[in-house]
């Protein structure tokens, strides 16, 4: 295989010796001459790296699930961050219209982005995102600067406005001590003559990036930030020579390209107007006497909630919080959403187990029952179903709450609550429970959570609540998940059944509305539209009565709206009904599955029916190792006697 190996290499040389450039200045400015973009500044150049993938408005119109949530705002959704991100398209349009903003020079350019929000939100992934995006761009700098410095600072200051006119660009900002002093020592002042390459933005090497931890706060030494005099070469150089400045602290590192302030609010105000002065007046201090140093970089700091409103509550911070753009970025809210963050962490991670159905639907469940705040408009379970879009259907009719309304009397939502994490160490506790079976399913996971918040130090109010939502909501929650899953498994071609059921019932729901008799699909014979069959399926949804008459009426309205704008209509278009037929079902076969599930001894044809019936759960997806267990559950918390 080593020729493989060898072509690789080869390729790869090759490729890098066409993608790198080498030039002298003069080179450069011809350079410029044929394409301005390459001088952009950095706000500008990661912009457009967001932008160079492609945006897509959402279809509002072919999904009514999201246009339930959105209403007639226009969604737009960036395909740079689509892939990674859920349930976050506000945060990100907002963060999107920071770095256009700041493209275009504009106050943003000179002001910190700032995302608050709470553990886990997503906010140093979104960073990592926008990081890892600038790996593999290149950019033009001076060869050798510390800073990878913009070869237009080359340009004298008595030459600036010519050359800036001549190329079509303005030029801002300086050399760097330290190159200053080479162009002058090393090259003489012929400053066209300076070598200029391309240089590929590098999180590891700290080119173009670079990044600030939370600091020890006794121990706030500003090298971090600006960079150190060498004191070894202290000797060696009178006093303030440049060539003693060590220039490689994060905002010398981040040059060109991005600076991140990770928990910025734990560090001391000195570091914070550091950062300020950064951006503000793009200038940094350098080590020791050697003045200020010119510089081009995006900043970004993120930290919590509890942080930023200590800051805030601080007047002197005041001059701060002025030169600071805030993005917000609150949990998700979306039960689909949220299903997706954990289906991606585990593909991420080496997590091998197997997962039964509604597993990750009941984690995520907990971890949005957590972040809602209560409504006097519905119970949360329903305001759940709401944000994600479903319709709820309440005796008989679909409940018409408002989903903007509901989330704008909400403004603080999304900011406290379970964390993601919390979550993703559940699926893991509830696999060690059960290393054997190498499987979760929603009864341990939501074990799992019992367990670990009872175990977690949350107020006692909290973890109250906590607790209720585990063992009260989503204990009733799941039961009726399962047992539709279990119907679906028993009954033979459910999805076949589950529409003829629907089409008897227009039939003879039409007819009864149009008062008029109607044709039998099968046997052709005209019939009487058939009271008791239509009873039987509005008693599953508590219509009883007088109440049936208006029911028929709005699933005729329904069917007519659906049939003139020509789409295609199944048991599940229409929510109340579809809830009924599914009822009816269940109800069905509801003593069967009881009695063959319950049984600690089975007849053949019990036997039979019961292996079937796990057969086909096994063909809907449940592992085979766990199904038994889901069973016995079922046996012993549904169809109680
Ligand atoms: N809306 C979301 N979409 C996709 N992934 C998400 C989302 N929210 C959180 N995550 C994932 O959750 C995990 C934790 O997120 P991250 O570390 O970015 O949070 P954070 O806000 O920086 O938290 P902390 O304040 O604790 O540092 C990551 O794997 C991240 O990708
Ligand atoms: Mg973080």
């Amino acid at each position: 295989m080593t020729t493989d190996f060898r072509t690789l290499i080869d390729q790869d040389r090759e490729h890098r010796k066409q993608t790198t450039w080498r030039g002298t200045m003069l080179d450069y400015l011809e350079l410029v001459r044929g394409n301005r973009d390459i001088t952009k500044l950095s706000h500008k150049r990661i912009y457009d790296m967001i932008m160079s993938t492609g945006t897509r408005e959402l279809d509002l119109e072919e999904n009514p699930k999201l246009k339930r949530l959105y209403k007639s705002d226009k969604v737009k959704i960036f395909n740079f961050f689509a892939e990674d991100f859920y349930g976050m398209e506000k945060t990100i349009t907002q963060l999107v219209r920071y770095f256009h903003s700041a493209s275009l020079r504009g106050e943003e350019s000179r002001q910190v982005l700032f995302l608050v929000g709470p553990v886990g939100s997503g906010k140093s992934s979104l960073v990592d995102k926008v990081k890892k995006g600038l790996e593999g761009i290149s950019f033009y700098g001076i060869e050798g600067c510390p800073m990878f410095g913009e070869p237009l600072h080359l340009i004298p200051r008595h030459l600036r406005k010519e050359f800036s006119k001549m190329l079509g660009v303005p030029i801002e900002g300086d050399l760097c001590p330290v190159t200053r002093h080479r162009l002058k020592e090393e090259f003489q002042n012929r400053w066209e003559e300076v070598p200029i390459r391309t240089y590929e933005f590098s999180i590891r090497a700290r080119r173009g990036v670079g990044v600030v931890p939370p600091v020890d706060p006794n121990n706030q030494d500003t090298s971090v930030l600006i960079g150190s005099e060498d004191i070894s070469k202290l000797d060696l150089y009178s006093e303030g020579d440049p060539r003693v400045l060590d220039l490689t602290g994060a905002l010398n590192a981040g040059n060109r390209g991005i600076v991140e302030f990770i928990e910025v609010f734990k560090n001391e105000t000195e570091y914070l107007h550091a950062m300020i002065t950064a951006t503000q007046e793009k200038m940094i201090p350098a080590p020791g006497r050697h003045g200020m140093i010119y510089v081009d970089t995006c900043i970004i700091a993120h930290s919590n909630e509890a942080e930023w409103k200590r800051f805030k509550s601080d007047h002197t911070n005041e001059a701060i919080m002025d030169r600071i753009v805030t993005v917000k970025v609150p949990y998700n809210m979306r039960l689909l959403e949220e299903v997706k963050i954990y289906k991606k962490i585990i593909r991420q991670s080496h997590f091998t187990a197997d997962v039964a159905p509604h597993t990750i639907e009941i984690a995520s469940m907990f971890a949005i029952l957590s972040r809602l705040e209560p409504t006097n408009k519905c119970d949360l379970m329903t305001k759940l179903k709401l944000y994600n879009g479903e319709e709820v259907v309440e005796k008989g009719r679909t409940k018409k709450i408002d989903v903007v309304e509901l989330q704008e009397e909400a403004k603080n939502e999304g900011m406290n609550g379970i964390s993601t994490r919390f979550i993703m160490k559940a699926l893991d506790n509830a696999l060690s429970d059960n290393m054997d079976a190498n499987c979760i399913h929603p009864i341990s996971v939501r074990e799992a959570l019992v367990q670990m918040v009872k175990e977690h130090d949350f107020a006692e109010d909290t973890k109250k609540r906590y607790l209720e939502f585990l063992q009260d909501t989503l204990h009733k929650e799941y039961l009726e998940v399962l047992e539709k899953e279990i119907t679906k498994a028993f009954v033979y071609s459910y999805q076949e059944q589950a529409e003829s059921l629907f089409q008897n019932y227009l039939d003879h729901a039409e007819a009864y509305v149009t008062k008029r008799r109607f044709k039998d699909r099968n046997t052709g014979e005209d019939l009487e539209p058939d009271e008791s069959f239509m009873r039987s399926i509005e008693e599953q949804i508590a219509i009883i009565g007088t109440a049936a008459d208006g029911f028929r009426q709005e699933v005729i309205a329904y069917l007519w709206s659906v049939t003139r704008r020509e789409e295609k209509i199944t048991y599940e278009s229409y929510e109340p009904l579809k809830e009924a037929i599914e009822k009816k079902l269940m109800a069905s076969v509801r003593d069967v599955s009881r009695i063959i599930t319950k049984a600690r001894t089975r007849d053949d044809d019990q036997s039979k029916k019961y292996d079937r019936m796990v057969e086909q759960l096994i063909r809907n997806g449940y592992p085979a190792s766990c199904v038994d267990t889901i069973l016995k559950y079922a046996a012993n918390n549904l169809w109680k006697d």
